[in-house]
């Protein structure tokens, strides 16, 4: 474990122990700190020792301060309640920057101590509804639920992309009534999933004048689940349409899954969990004779896990999916990227998988709240339903008009890829870089500026990095022969901002929380734009500076473009 980040943790670790003190390594945070005023980092240590054996902070801080000695650090300050401050040799910092340029699945995985390989996540995303368009919420999940498995493959894990695609549910049976009254095949064939929307739409506006609809369309619904062919065969069409839907966004988002296990795919591992539910009396018999759960707390509804004709519903489907994902894989988290307004939902399924203990796994609801459109863009489409596919068009168009400015060097068919890149970036980039708590802004003046948090701004310094070494003829790899010799505040910020990344991408996993990772990156993007627009690379005052320079900018370039494909966003070479 000789690492130098680890290193860090090491010393104050071992010093804690040495003046007296029983932790474990793990219990030590290390912050970075505002300003190098108060050192490189600063850790609350002490104050938490001193809590647990009612000491001062102080007084344990200076303790371990005193046994706190190695080359690597140059200066230990106590600071307020009882913070230990540290600077840290640029050697330190060098031989970062070397173990970045060598590779960053490695840095990150040796910087946090990972055991590579040895757990196992099962996670569903997208999971559109088949024959319906997919909604903006299918878009959100899509892009967060991609960059939450490519962060926790940087972080080690097996990750298995399962998607829970609505190709079953009641819908269905309004859907086959539709059609079989109004429709006509042929048509329908011509411009599937339009044609089923409007039939969809239609279903509903009559059947707010005929309430028999909703009666016949539960028969037709029935009909299905019990296997009438005819039913069947429409269901298969209709999939099949959907898909041809849903694929080319896939592809174009560069989005892909393991398996693609639909509700449909549950059907006959159903009636096992309705068996194992009734024979442990813990599905009873509702008032109108459907199976429920009830809930520990008596002021939420009950589970209803399968109706009184009999039918299953979509939580019967999602606690087979529970079993069959422990059955199939055994993971360590089971996680679901679904919209805020499934969270009692998903409180509710979670709480009758513990009851059947169908997993040891812990179940993870990651939600997210709702995209805002700010420059009511998608009010002139039709209703409130976006098709995806025009969405990724009009971002690649915007940015068409960006590559033309800007690129003015590229070739027409490099600005129409430079604008694809762009486009497709600064959609995913303005998603992943909100916090998904909370409610989210769409809106095209800010995603594509070449100013502030966007995609543009980040693909733009990248290229702006790798031109000042493309200019002084090395590449990323060879920068590492550099050593680093600080004459600058704005390098030693450069090179906080390069050691930081990993635990960065460890707080982004825990919290499932991409948002983390793109404030780094933007924070990567601005004090590289500070050394270069301040100082001088390649004409530096010395050579050491050049040097310097050079070494961090490699690091730059080999930094924003891991963290950006984390993000799931590509990166053009030349801008
Ligand atoms: N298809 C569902 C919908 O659009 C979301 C599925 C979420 N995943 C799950 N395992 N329930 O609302």
């Amino acid at each position: 474990m000789n690492h130098p980040a680890h290193l860090l943790r090491d010393l104050v670790y071992h010093a804690a122990i040495k003046a007296g003190f029983t932790l474990q390594a793990n219990d030590i945070r290390l912050e970075r700190t505002k300003t190098l005023q108060h050192g490189h980092f600063a850790t609350n240590l002490a104050m938490n020792l001193a809590g647990k054996l009612s000491k001062k902070p102080r007084d344990v801080a200076e303790a371990i301060a005193r046994e706190l000695k190695n080359p690597l650090i140059q200066k230990i300050e106590i600071s307020g309640p009882g913070f230990i401050n540290l600077w840290i040799e640029q050697k330190f910092y060098t031989d970062e920057c070397h173990e970045i340029l060598n590779g960053l699945d490695d840095y990150i995985n040796q910087s946090l101590g990972l055991d590579k390989g040895n757990k196992k996540m099962l996670i569903d995303y997208s999971h559109p509804n088949i024959a319906k368009p997919m909604g903006v919420h299918h878009l959100l999940s899509t892009i967060i639920g991609d960059s939450i498995k490519r962060i926790y493959q940087a972080m080690g894990w097996t990750v298995v992309a399962d998607n829970f695609i609505g190709d079953m549910g009641t819908q269905f049976g309004k859907l086959i009534h539709a059609i079989k009254t109004w429709g006509n095949l042929k048509e329908i064939e011509k411009d599937p999933i339009p044609n089923l929307l409007k039939l969809y739409v239609q279903f509903h506006f009559e059947a707010d004048k005929d309430v028999e609809l909703d009666d016949a369309a539960r028969a037709e619904y029935k009909k299905f689940e019990q296997g009438d062919p005819e039913s069947r065969q429409l269901w298969k069409k209709i999939v099949r349409w959907s898909f041809m839907e849903i694929q080319p966004v896939y592809d174009r988002l560069g989005v892909q899954f393991d398996h693609l296990n639909g509700e449909s795919f549950y059907e006959d591992k159903m009636p096992a969990i309705l068996k194992q539910g009734r024979s442990s009396d813990l599905f009873t018999d509702g008032q109108d004779g459907a199976w429920i759960v009830l809930s520990d707390n008596p002021d939420e509804p009950p589970a209803v896990i399968r109706k009184k004709d009999g039918v299953t519903l979509y939580i019967t489907r999602d606690l087979a999916r529970i079993a069959y994902w422990e059955k199939e894989w055994h993971p360590e988290r089971m996680v679901n990227v679904v919209d805020v307004a499934q969270e009692f939902y998903f409180r509710q399924l979670f709480g009758v998988a513990e009851k059947m203990k169908l997993t040891p796994a812990k179940n993870v609801h990651v939600a997210f709240g709702r995209m805002q459109f700010k420059d009511g863009w998608m009010s002139t489409r039709k209703g409130n339903i976006i098709l995806l596919n025009d969405l990724l068009d009009e971002a690649e168009a915007r940015a068409l008009k960006l590559a033309r400015e800007k690129g003015t060097e590229l070739t027409p068919a490099q600005q129409k890829e430079l604008a694809r890149v762009m486009g497709i970036g600064a959609v995913k980039y303005n998603i992943l870089s909100q916090n998904r708590l909370h409610n989210m802004t769409f809106d095209w003046n800010t995603m594509l500026s070449f100013e502030g948090n966007s995609a543009p701004y980040l693909m733009y310094t990248a290229a702006r990095a790798q031109s000042v070494l493309r200019k002084g003829k090395i590449t990323p790899k060879n920068a590492a022969r550099y050593e680093l010799s600080f004459s600058d505040d704005r390098e030693r910020i450069l090179a906080l901002d390069l050691t930081t990344y990993p635990e960065t991408i460890r707080r982004a996993a825990d919290e499932y929380k991409p948002s983390f990772l793109a404030t780094h990156l933007y924070t990567l993007a601005q004090d590289f734009n500070a050394m270069y627009n301040d100082l001088k690379i390649l004409q530096a005052e010395s050579d050491a500076s050049k040097k310097t320079r050079l070494l961090l900018t490699g690091a730059t370039v080999e930094m924003m473009q891991h963290g950006l494909s984390l993000l799931g966003i590509e990166v053009p070479e030349k801008m």
